[in-house]
């Protein structure tokens, strides 16, 4: 813009929900200048699918119009897509010249992925510091199909917007969480949405696997409904209030979530050792998970944490979405509540995108 500094906001859209974020920089420091939620009713948005255009053109223009803190003057955002169908993949290739990178890549991709490559957008990144050997290169590779991509971009122009990338949830979900981008350890990130959960394998400077778990929070408020006998609102209230608390409601609630939270804990106890097994795991630096993070609204469920920890065996915590934001304690903290600020976590990560991108 003009005479106002150039920047984005963070643009999280889900099924059931839009979440914003501004980041600005003054002083050396970031600060969370705006942020928002809207939430978006059923059958708006159907697994992705957008099926009412004109309601979720005005959902996106209220969501910006409404933000707390400052009004929201750009039109720039970086935006991630309620996906499930991307696919982001190391890729491990002999050491060729770099401008042989891009046929290589889509070489790749066309014997990876089930759409043509006509019919998709898609983007790498070199990871320099994990060659195993002087003789590989390992290469991230993103791709979303156009047809996902297409009617989200027409539906952010028509609510005024421009959008200045797409990224995918997992990679903006990483940018929130681990400390400049590094981690010396393997560790993984487990983000519980309202209607999906997503297992990022992340290690020394780059997502290593990205995967959906079928496990979602709206199925665990159906087990509770189901087993109390009680109705949908009800049952999120349990949920909520009462969580794994075994000592409240004669832990009924508890025994509603256990089974399927048992299933969870199998499902990322197969990903930890594909991981731990497998070739992509690098010699040299520790290959173990030591430690899983977890974000999303699921993650603010009472003795979720300890649940997992006791039966993983690995060390669970919830994440710290502002680790990149706030560098010293003495930094003020946002009128954001922390557990609220779990819910934001891609969103924020788009945010930390939208200054990196204002620097270019
Ligand atoms: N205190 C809490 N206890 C238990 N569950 C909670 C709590 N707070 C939020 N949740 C759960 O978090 C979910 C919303 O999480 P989040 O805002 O991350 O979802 P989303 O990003 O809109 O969805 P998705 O990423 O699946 O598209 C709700 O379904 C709710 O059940
Ligand atoms: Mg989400």
């Amino acid at each position: 813009m003009f005479f106002s500094k150039f920047s984005a906001f963070g643009l999280d859209l889900s099924d059931l929900s839009i979440k914003i974020a501004l980041l600005k920089e003054a002083g050396g420091h970031l600060e969370l200048v705006s942020f928002g939620r809207q939430e978006i009713p059923e059958n708006v948005i159907e697994r992705g699918v957008i099926k009412k255009e004109d309601e979720l053109i005005a959902l996106i223009k209220r969501a910006v119009d409404e933000v707390q803190g400052q009004k929201i003057k750009t039109q720039h955002c970086i935006v991630s897509l309620p996906e499930t169908e991307s696919y982001i993949r190391m890729v491990q290739l002999p050491k060729i010249k770099n401008e042989e990178i891009p046929e290589a890549i889509k070489w790749e991709l066309e014997a990876n992925i089930p759409i043509a490559l006509d019919d998709i957008y898609f983007d790498w990144q070199v990871i320099d510091k994990t060659s195993v050997s002087e003789n590989q290169l390992n290469i991230l590779v993103g791709a979303l199909p156009k047809a996902l991509v297409d009617p989200y971009l027409s539906v952010i122009k028509k609510a005024g917007l421009k959008p200045l990338a797409f990224e995918i949830e997992s990679v903006a979900t990483v940018q929130a969480l681990i400390k400049d981008g590094t981690s010396q350890e393997a560790i993984m990130i487990i983000d519980l949405g309202a209607k999906k959960t997503t297992l990022v394998i992340f290690a020394q400077n780059s997502i290593w696997l990205t995967t959906g778990l079928s496990v979602s929070s709206a199925e665990l408020i159906y087990d509770i409904a189901k087993f109390l006998k009680i109705d949908q609102k009800k049952a999120k209230n349990l949920k909520f209030k009462v969580g794994l608390d075994q000592e409240e409601e004669q832990g009924k609630v508890y025994q509603a979530m256990e089974p399927r939270l048992v299933e969870l804990v199998n499902e990322i106890n197969k990903y930890i050792d594909y991981y731990q097994a497998s070739k992509i795991a690098k010699p040299g630096s520790r290959q173990n998970i030591s430690k899983i993070l977890l974000c999303g609204g699921g993650a603010n469920m009472k003795g979720l944490s300890a649940f997992l920890s006791a039966r993983l065996k690995v060390q669970v915590s919830v994440g710290n979405p502002w680790v990149n934001i706030f560098t010293s304690s003495s930094d003020e903290l946002p009128e954001i509540a922390f557990g609220d600020s779990l819910s934001f976590t891609t969103a924020l990560g788009l945010a930390l995108r939208g200054i990196s991108e204002s620097k270019k």
